[in-house]
């Protein structure tokens, strides 16, 4: 393991001394014995079918950077995938007391694929890395006075077939958190200890009533509890001192000034969790005219007007890349090998038999998508174990039917289950040159 530790020259004072207080998340690096933190939007299967047209295979040398790395979630989460791979991780926070959670996890699990920079992501060039393949980055640019440097050094280290991992805060959805602060600010008015500061919230949590905005609609017990027994999430949640946050179209725009386009949205592990689905208005619009001409408006407008009407996306999770064209791995290609994420497909197929033309909903943790099955979707979807190309899978199918259904029948009845599942990024393809990703237990932890 390498380690460096450059003092950082190029930060936010404010923003370092609350990382150095109260490292985010909370992590007892004890917990490695007994779990694995995966943060999904770093499952590698997700990553080859989002950012890599399904053929990455993470050898020959694959680097990746965790940019404000924090107490090591992603970190350890993506070394612990490429463990066995040619492939190196390299992690980056202005936070000390941070990054030595991060490495007393990494020594935990034996992790020797990691190196270490106690350094600013504005200042990543004078480390002259070499170009990374990946470059992940969740909850820290809008933490940054300036996004805008932030995401401009990033794009600077990044190979030019490589793809980032972001999230960034959600404008409409985290407005009940922007209130919570403002009222943070007034009861901390002319308060600048950082511990006095805590004790104010946590006193000013206790007191909230059911009409308060963070608790209106929501298990309020919960979230209290949750704040009070949690002093680096009361503070990196209600106390913030830098902290913005961006609708749909800021990200479009925040990407372009950097020369990057969305490739993506992914799901993210909020609660409840945000899924690409939600960023699509048309299951919430049933007056026909208004959906014929939301149909017509550009995708970034469709997807604001999504983000709009809920409200719940309160994080942003999508990928990015130089060019987004091919990025995203297509059914079209019948090389391709479908392959299920987090998700029991078990008994998928019998629940599809005898419901052609029937409009099908299907749940997954607290979210509902809705589709009609095809007359050959439930074959189809027996057909997928992961390793049988879509190719095979039709023959064996067409086989099955006596060579009655022909091949793009089959293919339509594959894509009446695999847009909405893909969706939810339950069912993902990987090319067949591409050895299957193994999938971690998945621990929601907080
Ligand atoms: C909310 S935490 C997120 C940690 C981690 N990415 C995660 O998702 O678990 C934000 C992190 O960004 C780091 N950070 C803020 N500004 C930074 C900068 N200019 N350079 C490097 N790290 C920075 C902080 O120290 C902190 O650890």
């Amino acid at each position: 393991m390498s380690e460096h530790d450059d003092t950082p020259s190029n930060y936010a004072s404010n923003v370092r001394a609350q990382y150095e207080a109260y490292p985010f998340p909370l992590r007892d690096p004890r917990d490695e014995a007994k779990r694995l933190v995966v943060a999904e939007q770093e499952c590698l299967g997700k990553l080859n079918h989002f950012c890599f047209g399904g053929r990455q295979s993470f050898g020959d040398g694959f680097r990746v950077l965790v940019a404000g790395g924090g107490t090591g979630d992603h970190t350890i989460f993506l070394a612990e995938q490429l463990r066995d791979y040619d492939a190196s991780v390299t992690y980056v926070d202005i936070s000390r007391s941070s990054m030595a959670i991060a490495q007393a996890r990494a020594r935990a699990r034996g992790l020797k694929n990691i190196e270490w920079h106690h350094s600013s992501i504005l200042d990543l060039a004078s480390l002259n890395p070499a170009p990374f393949d990946l470059v992940s980055c969740t909850g820290v640019l809008h933490h940054l006075p300036e996004p805008e440097r932030g995401i401009d050094a990033l794009r600077r280290v990044l190979a030019p077939q490589g793809a980032m991992s972001l999230m960034l805060y959600g404008r409409t959805g985290r407005l009940p958190v922007y209130a919570g602060q403002e009222l943070m600010r007034l009861v901390n008015s002319g308060v600048d200890d950082a511990a006095l500061k805590i004790r104010n919230a946590r006193a000013t949590v206790q007191a909230l009533p059911d009409t308060n905005w963070l608790l209106r609609g929501q298990d309020a017990k919960g979230i209290v509890r949750n704040f009070l027994e949690d002093e680096s999430n009361l503070y990196d949640v209600l106390i913030h001192e830098q902290d913005r946050a961006y609708s749909v179209p800021e990200i479009y725009d925040f990407l372009a000034g950097a020369d990057l386009e969305l490739i993506e949205f992914t799901s993210f592990h909020s609660d409840p969790p945000c899924f690409r689905y939600m960023y699509d208005p048309m299951p919430w619009i049933t007056d026909s005219a208004l959906a014929s001409h939301v149909a017509k408006l550009p995708r970034a407008t469709q997807q604001a007007i999504a983000e709009a009407i809920h409200c719940m996306l309160t994080c942003h999770a999508f990928y990015a890349a130089p060019g987004s064209e091919d990025r995203i791995a297509s059914p079209e290609d019948l090389e391709m090998v479908p392959f299920f994420l987090y998700f029991d497909s078990s008994s998928l197929a019998q629940h599809f038999r005898g419901a052609s033309g029937r409009e099908c909903g299907l749940n997954y943790r607290q979210s509902t998508v809705h589709f009609e099955v095809g007359k050959y979707s439930a074959p189809m979807m027996a057909a997928i174990d992961g390793s049988r190309s879509l190719a095979e899978m039709i023959d064996m199918v067409r086989a099955e039917t006596g060579g009655v259904a022909t091949k793009s029948e089959l293919l339509e009845d594959f894509m009446a289950f695999y847009r909405p599942l893909n969706c939810l990024d339950i069912l993902l393809l990987r090319h067949r040159s591409v050895a299957p990703f193994r999938e971690y237990p998945l621990e929601v932890v907080a």
